[in-house]
């Protein structure tokens, strides 16, 4: 938790930044996996964090625009809590933390509210994306559980996104302590890429890491040797050599900041030339696309721009061919790289993703491409100093894929299908780091993480 005048700064903006009325933030419940009392670790909402800060359930947090007040509605425990839980503090004591003075027990939200409603104030909410809240908003403001996407509030939204895409000092801080973390992770799986190891010994191995030094992972752990499959989170395949293993995996702090790594290593920790010469082809896309970062550039072009490294690299191996420009502007190369080059991090490993991909990523200016591949960019609009985004290019050999589109003689101008065929054994390849936009370009964050071939097959033969 930050010191209470980051968070009333926070809420003192979010007011400046909306006309009128009131900004209800519901926080998270409890949820359980397979019967009630058996909980998952609770996860505070990341909007309910910012503006708020306390990481309890069963609280909701209110800013009034109009009278520049803010409120915490919640319960205080009662001794059977106290029983099962130890000793709480009470609402009103957690609430002066984060600078709030207006504390009242739960049940008064509902008065609060219809008051504000009965003086014809609109209440602005964002979309919800857990059951128990749009349940919620239909007892709070009487609305039908399958209306209530209808009556988000767009300038809320928009205003969240402004404030939260602009990451503090504090905030850069906590972000960077999320990557070293995902330093230790990624120097243990890395090295522990032996043959006959199972994968989830290594992905059991690196998320107990992140618990023991910060909180739980920022996403389930993707780590497999079928790297081919974007989001493949199976970890019951033995390790061979040959084959390549990717890891993406990041780890969120005590106060929930998150990192999001990747790293490829082949088994056994020695590349050979078939891998080595793809791997070449990623880690330039990754270290030119983030050469390039600066305030002002559209990410877009920066992810055109890595998906040109992309298929200049393959076309100088045979796999692709013809006017690389025109196969990148045709959308030849997604058959590779067939996903966005990153998207924004901070409270969220996809920061803010809960409030519209196109909310977050894209603009008045930038609007989101429909072709596939390029449509899948999170990220597309100009880059701010503060932002904190992910660059992340692949190279990925999906047979399902390749199948497709030759037999649909898909971009047979671009693509040599002959050559595909010999790497459908091959995997994929992802390398991943988050950076800060800085004023003067691009700063990438926390402890260097081993990426050249050489850094990779060095840190492989370390014990
Ligand atoms: N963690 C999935 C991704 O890299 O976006
Ligand atoms: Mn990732
Ligand atoms: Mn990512």
């Amino acid at each position: 938790m930050f010191t209470k005048e980051v968070y009333t700064e926070r809420r003192n903006k979010l007011r400046n930044e909306m006309n009128s009325g009131v900004a209800l933030f519901l926080g998270n419940n409890e949820a359980s996996f397979n019967y009630p009392a058996n909980q998952y670790h609770f996860r505070q909402d990341s909007n309910f964090l910012y503006f708020f800060g306390l990481d309890h359930p069963d609280l909701a947090g209110v800013v009034d625009i109009d009278n520049n007040k803010d409120y915490i509605f919640g319960n205080d425990v009662d001794i059977d809590d106290i029983i099962w839980m130890g000793p709480q503090p009470l609402i009103k004591d957690r609430a002066v933390e984060v600078g709030i003075e207006n504390t009242a027990p739960y049940a008064g939200l509902l008065d609060f509210l219809n008051n504000a409603i009965k003086e014809g104030r609109k209440v602005h909410f964002l979309p919800p994306y857990r059951g128990e809240h749009t349940i919620e908003f239909q007892k709070l403001l009487g609305l039908f559980t399958d209306k209530v996407a209808d009556y988000v509030s767009e300038e809320l939204i928009k205003s969240v996104v402004k404030l939260r895409s602009i990451k503090d000092k504090y905030e850069i801080e906590e972000i960077e302590k999320a990557v070293d973390i995902a330093y230790e992770m990624h120097t243990t799986s890395i090295r522990m890429a032996k043959p006959g190891i199972i994968e989830r010994e290594i992905a059991g191995t690196i998320e107990g890491i992140s618990l023991a030094k910060g909180g739980p992972v920022s996403f389930p752990v993707i780590l497999t040797i079928n790297g081919q499959t974007l989001h493949n989170h199976y970890h019951g395949n033995i390790l061979t050599e040959g084959r390549l293993m990717i890891t993406d995996a990041g780890a969120e702090t005590t106060s929930h900041y998150a990192s999001d790594i990747t790293r490829t290593v082949p088994v056994g920790g020695k590349f050979n030339q078939r891998q080595k010469e793809i791997y070449e082809i990623v880690l330039e896309a990754n270290m030119k696309a983030i050469e390039t970062i600066k305030p002002g550039i559209e990410y877009r072009k920066i992810h055109l721009l890595s998906c040109k490294i992309i298929a200049e690299g393959l076309k100088k191996l045979g796999i692709m061919k013809g006017d690389i420009n025109e196969a990148v502007k045709q959308g030849a190369h997604a058959m590779f790289m067939p996903h966005g080059l990153g998207h924004m991090m901070g409270l969220d490993v996809h920061d803010m993703e809960g409030l519209g991909e196109n909310n977050v990523g894209y603009d008045e200016k930038t609007k989101r491409s429909k072709q596939f591949g390029t449509a899948f960019l999170r990220l597309g609009r100009e880059l701010q100093t503060g932002f904190v985004l992910t660059v992340e290019p692949g190279i990925y050999f999906i047979p399902e894929l390749i199948d497709l589109w030759k037999s649909e003689r898909k971009y047979t101008e671009f693509i040599n299908y002959d050559k595909v065929e010999t790497y459908k054994d091959f995997g994929g390849i992802r390398i991943e780091d988050d950076i800060l936009v800085t004023e003067d370009g691009h700063r990438v964050l926390g402890k260097p993480i081993p990426k050249t071939v050489e850094e990779v097959e060095a840190t492989a033969a370390m014990k």
